[in-house]
């Protein structure tokens, strides 16, 4: 399984104007509700500690691309990844990277290095929030999803339809509860077809 390197990041001070490696993977990590639901005012529609932990283990030593607003709910930078913020305009805390458009934000994570094999790292991770993931998901290799099995009626940001024409489910595990929402979740991933 491809992985980063938490440890020895750092990262190139001037962006690389080289074609993204193809061999950097890109993925889209994300939590669904069973109405595609992923947020409301600002702030994620529900706290599931095994999730936020796959999260973490998932991402860890990875350069993280959110948006401005997901940024800003989450109000730190995530430790131990590159955290890359992508804003029209936005005063980044020292440390988080900002651009403009995901073409640079992509090439931003590809110039993340790992001291140790001295090469790209072999996933960057998308984690969005809709805005994002809209425009994101066409450059996707891997989608990591969540399913969270609720409805959540009243939410204000979607996940886009993920086509099963494009997508295939690579793995699902088990069914898991949580006890403190309540929900039933799983985690899928898909590749493309
Ligand atoms: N369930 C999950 O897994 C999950 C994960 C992440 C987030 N969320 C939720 O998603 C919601 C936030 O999503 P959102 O759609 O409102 O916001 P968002 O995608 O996090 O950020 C939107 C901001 O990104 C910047 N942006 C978007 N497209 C751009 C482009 N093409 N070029 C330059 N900048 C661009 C703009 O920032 P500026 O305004 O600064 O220009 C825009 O306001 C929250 O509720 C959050 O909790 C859920």
């Amino acid at each position: 399984m491809p992985h980063c390197h938490p440890e020895q990041i750092t990262i190139i001070p001037s962006l690389s104007r080289d074609p993204i490696p193809s061999k950097m993977e890109k993925c889209i990590i994300v939590a669904i509700a069973d109405n595609n639901a992923i947020g409301k005012d600002n702030a994620l529609l529900w706290h599931i500690s095994e999730d936020l932990k796959f999260f973490k283990r998932t991402t860890m030593g990875c350069p993280v691309i959110m948006g401005r607003k997901t940024f800003e709910s989450i109000g730190r930078p995530l430790p131990k990844r590159q955290n890359i913020v992508i804003s029209r305009g936005f005063d980044a805390p020292e440390g988080v990277v900002v651009v403009s458009s995901l073409e640079d934000a992509y090439m931003a994570a590809s110039s993340v290095m790992s001291s140790e094999v001295e090469t790209s790292p072999a996933r960057c991770f998308i984690m969005g929030g809709g805005q994002i993931y809209a425009q994101a998901m066409p450059d996707m290799d891997r989608l990591i999803v969540t399913h969270v099995h609720t409805v959540i009626e009243d939410a204000d940001t979607f996940f886009p339809p993920v086509d099963p024409s494009v997508w295939i489910v690579e793995s699902r595990s088990e069914m898991y509860h949580d006890e403190e929402s309540g929900f039933d979740f799983e985690f899928v991933e898909y590749v493309k077809r």
